[in-house]
């Protein structure tokens, strides 16, 4: 499973490191990034609710 975070669509909410914090942190730019592009065993299900949480679709997770 792979999580991309489109940076150009995050408007920096921070939901997603809150609700999968070994898939995506906040960068220096203000935005998330994927820690690891390959989703950690485990946090399938984490990746899969941020994307479905995040307020502007900027996550994809396959
Ligand atoms: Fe950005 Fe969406 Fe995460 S707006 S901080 S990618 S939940």
């Amino acid at each position: 499973m792979k999580a991309v975070v489109d940076k150009d669509a995050c408007i920096g909410c921070g939901l997603c490191p809150s609700i999968a914090p070994d898939v995506f942190e906040m960068g220096d730019d203000g935005k998330a990034h994927v820690i690891t592009s390959t989703v950690p065993a485990g946090s399938e299900d984490a990746a899969k609710e941020s994307e479905d949480s995040c307020p502007v679709n900027a996550i994809t997770v396959q």
